[in-house]
């Protein structure tokens, strides 16, 4: 398959793994990318030692390409730029902030950007600061979303008819029929989050992927709504900060999991586990590389379906 997305990330499938805090490492990454889609290596939460040794892990796994998301208000921002360029990845993707910010330093250093927004004014001023895509994140989707609780379903078209670049649809995709909806909204990439929680490879606690698994459709609240959006699990810690009356800045610092956040130890109810509306869909544990291959086997036969459906009835 070739794309405008394939081509910018040097992939053979346009999914992308959604960057996780703390959880989509080197490892992970890799494995992503050995299977044809594209692995990134979230900066979030890492020191700048600790991202450059997963990178170097992950260049050791494979030789295709790889990204690194980085959350434009972190402090560390400049240096996890700085050590993505070092390390000689091509494409990265910014989050949270103003990519017009960085855009000289990725543009001067050669590289590829796809820039997370959720709405179309935020997409239009990424567009005009130089992005070379952007990633629609619906409200439906795992971790921080943005205020506006515009659904995947209803941004990627409203992007897609107002933007010359490309866009990417995530939020609420976890198997082909997710897939192929985003793409015949416009969407030329998908990324997806939860869906890669429930793999055998990704490193976080048993217990997160077991309530992953067993979600139902309601198992997700948001917490911080005022401060920075956050899409999590509902558990006693999510419902201890909810409950709480809490300032704006504390509101912000615990729903953003700094104190509570799962890949900081703790258990099944003092955790706080980023999660999307969709892990209402996952119902099994996967390897990464039998995900991807059934997705795009999926997609290919959906596809096939589809075709013949709207033909007969034309
Ligand atoms: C546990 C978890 C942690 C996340 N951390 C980040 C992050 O550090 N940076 C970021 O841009 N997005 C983050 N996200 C969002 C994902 O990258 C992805 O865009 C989202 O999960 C897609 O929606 P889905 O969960 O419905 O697939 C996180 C999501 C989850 C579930």
């Amino acid at each position: 398959m070739r794309n405008r997305i394939t081509e910018m990330l040097g992939v053979s499938f346009p999914l992308i793994l959604g960057p996780m805090r703390m959880i989509t490492l080197g490892e992970m990454a890799a494995e992503v990318s050995r299977s044809g889609a594209f692995g990134q290596i979230g900066a979030s939460g890492l020191s700048g030692e600790r991202l450059r040794s997963e990178l170097h892990r992950a260049g050791r796994l494979t030789d295709r390409p790889i990204g690194v998301n980085i959350p434009l208000y972190r402090p560390n921002a400049r240096e996890a730029l700085a050590i993505a360029i070092e390390c000689g990845i091509k494409a990265v993707t910014t989050s949270a902030g103003d990519p017009a910010t960085f855009i000289d330093k990725i543009k001067d250093a050669g590289l590829k950007v796809l820039h997370k927004v959720s709405s179309v004014e935020m997409a239009r001023k990424a567009a005009s600061a130089g992005v070379d895509g952007v990633i629609a994140t619906g409200f439906e989707a795992g971790g921080h979303i943005g205020r506006q609780q515009t659904t995947t379903l209803c941004l990627v078209p409203q992007l897609v008819d107002v933007l010359d670049i490309p866009v990417v649809a995530a939020g609420g995709i976890a198997d082909a029929r997710g897939v192929l909806a985003a793409f015949a909204l416009g969407a030329e990439g998908v990324e997806l989050g939860t869906r890669f929680i429930a793999t055998k490879q990704c490193p976080v606690p048993e217990y997160f992927k077991e309530l992953v698994i067993g979600a139902d459709s309601d198992a997700t609240m948001l917490l911080g709504k005022e401060a920075m959006p956050i899409r999590v699990l509902k558990n006693k810690a999510s419902a201890r900060i909810k409950d709480t009356d809490r300032s704006k800045e504390d509101a912000k610092l615990e729903a953003s999991g700094e104190a509570s956040y799962v890949q900081s130890g703790g258990d099944a109810d003092t955790t706080i586990m980023p999660c999307g509306q969709i892990a209402g869909l996952v119902k099994d544990l996967k390897g990464i590389e039998e995900l991807l291959s059934e997705l795009s086997a999926g997609c290919r036969s959906l596809s096939r379906k589809l075709s013949l459906l709207f033909n007969e009835e034309s």
